[in-house]
């Protein structure tokens, strides 16, 4: 188990490069599957679940390997659709490769994902996506399995606009016979991006990002791409929270500001000052965080969940009131134990969580997910004194090189092993 040592109370000052999307990485990587060829990820974010993904895809015979800062993918010679089921335990993100592998081979086998610390985590929409599209499901309760004699497009409404299942669909249905209809899918940008990759590769997919989805299904897809994800919102969102909390000015490099204007209107509505000019967004921060008042949870281009616990911490270490209700995750609420330790003024009532801003003082606290683990970071830099965060292998699931980033951000934090 890794720690941080982390002394609190500094104001945060320079430029930040934001990573590309792990969430974009994560599904492009899968989806290169159907290209039957080679694919590059250009600047790849270099963070433990691309690490798990690419020993997953290495295990059914793809050849993955880094070159600098580009990820690049053989995935010629798969010669099994049998999911390693101890890797994918720790990656929930393996579920997407389950519709590539489907769509190519017709058949795939894969350990039924658990809960994790943030939720039950079903996969009732994904399966009744596959399903839809004709293949039939076998299996038992460690293990499920799919096969297809053909793969015909659907009109598919989702019950829940679910961002793995939308994905997963999509890429199943690119292969498939005829026109796929997906209904109330997903809007979010990593799906935006996961349609334009495959379009590169000679899929034919419209209306990303709207609440419809039309996958006109093709003979195959084609390898030979070179394609680089978007920027991390939730890296990005994440970096703002921290230098409202902390004070200090920041430039945040390498950004959309167009895809978080839920994001930004909450953080300009604050204490801070946000300017956004071309790829970057400058926050200047010189008083404590003031209260968010309510804020929901919800599918984009709402605030996104990924941020709740961030936007927790930020508020813990201000003034004034702030009530967030989560309505995506049923229970991302594990983080708040840890920041009480901080003295934070917190509570949890059903899917709220309560704050009444205040003073934080250092203390020794564990992470058990990835963003909550980033909210104990944003605490203990916040804190008055010494603070010890304990579990910084769920952080760096999502944040590459945080100690470092944050390092030379004028941070005191240490990475010991
Ligand atoms: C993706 O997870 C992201 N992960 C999550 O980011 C993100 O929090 C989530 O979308 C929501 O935005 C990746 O992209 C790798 P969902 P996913 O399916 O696809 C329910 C992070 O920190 N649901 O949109 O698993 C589910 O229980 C991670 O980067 C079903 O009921 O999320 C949840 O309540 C955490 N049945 C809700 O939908 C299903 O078949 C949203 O889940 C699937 C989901």
């Amino acid at each position: 188990m890794s720690k941080y040592e982390i002394t609190g109370g500094n104001a945060l000052y320079g430029e930040y490069a934001v990573q590309r999307a792990k969430n974009s990485a994560l599904t492009i990587m899968s989806a290169s599957i159907l290209t039957r060829g080679e694919v590059t990820i250009k600047n790849c974010p270099k963070i433990a679940d691309v690490i798990t993904l690419s020993k997953i895809m290495r295990k059914l015979g793809a050849i993955v390997e880094w070159d600098g800062d580009d990820l690049n993918l053989d995935v010629k010679n798969i010669y099994t659709t049998r999911v390693n089921e101890k890797l994918s335990e720790q990656l929930r993100a393996s579920l997407f490769l389950v519709g590539p592998l489907l769509a190519r081979f017709k058949t795939v086998s894969f350990a039924r994902p658990g809960g994790c610390a943030i939720g039950s985590r079903p996969i009732d929409i994904h399966i009744d996506g596959f399903k839809r599209l004709g293949a039939v499901m076998g299996g038992d309760d460690e293990r499920i399995n799919f096969f297809a004699t053909r793969l015909t497009g659907a009109r598919i409404r989702l019950k829940y606009p679910s961002v793995g299942a939308t994905e997963n669909i999509m890429s199943c249905a690119a292969l498939a016979d005829g026109e796929t209809v997906i209904e109330n899918c997903a809007r979010e940008p990593e799906v935006v991006d996961l349609q334009n990759f495959l379009n590169a590769c000679g899929a034919r997919i419209v209306g990303a990002g709207s609440g419809v989805i039309r996958v006109y299904g093709v003979e195959k897809l084609v390898g030979g791409v070179t394609y680089e994800p978007i920027f991390d919102r939730i890296e990005c969102g994440s970096l703002l929270l921290t230098v409202l909390s902390t004070g200090g000015k920041v430039t945040l490099k390498g950004v959309n500001a167009q895809i978080i204007c839920n994001l930004l209107e909450k953080i300009s509505n604050n204490t801070c000052k946000v300017t956004v000019y071309n790829d970057r967004i400058y926050i200047n921060s010189s008083s404590r965080p003031c209260g968010f008042g309510n804020v929901v949870t919800a599918p984009y281009p709402l605030f996104p969940t990924d941020l709740h616990p961030q936007l927790i911490a930020c508020a813990c270490s201000g003034e004034g009131k702030t009530v967030l209700t989560e309505t995506v995750f049923d229970r991302r609420f594990a983080y708040v134990d840890q920041l009480k330790k901080f003295g934070a003024n917190v509570r949890v009532d059903g899917s709220d969580v309560s704050v009444e801003g205040g003073r934080l003082f250092g203390a020794e606290v564990f992470a058990t997910d990835l963003r909550g683990g980033m909210a104990l970071v944003i605490g203990a830099l916040s804190a008055n004194g010494r603070s010890v965060v304990h579990g910084v292998e769920h952080i760096e699931r999502g944040y590459s090189n945080l100690h470092k980033k944050l390092g030379a951000l004028g941070a005191q934090i240490k990475l010991i092993h």
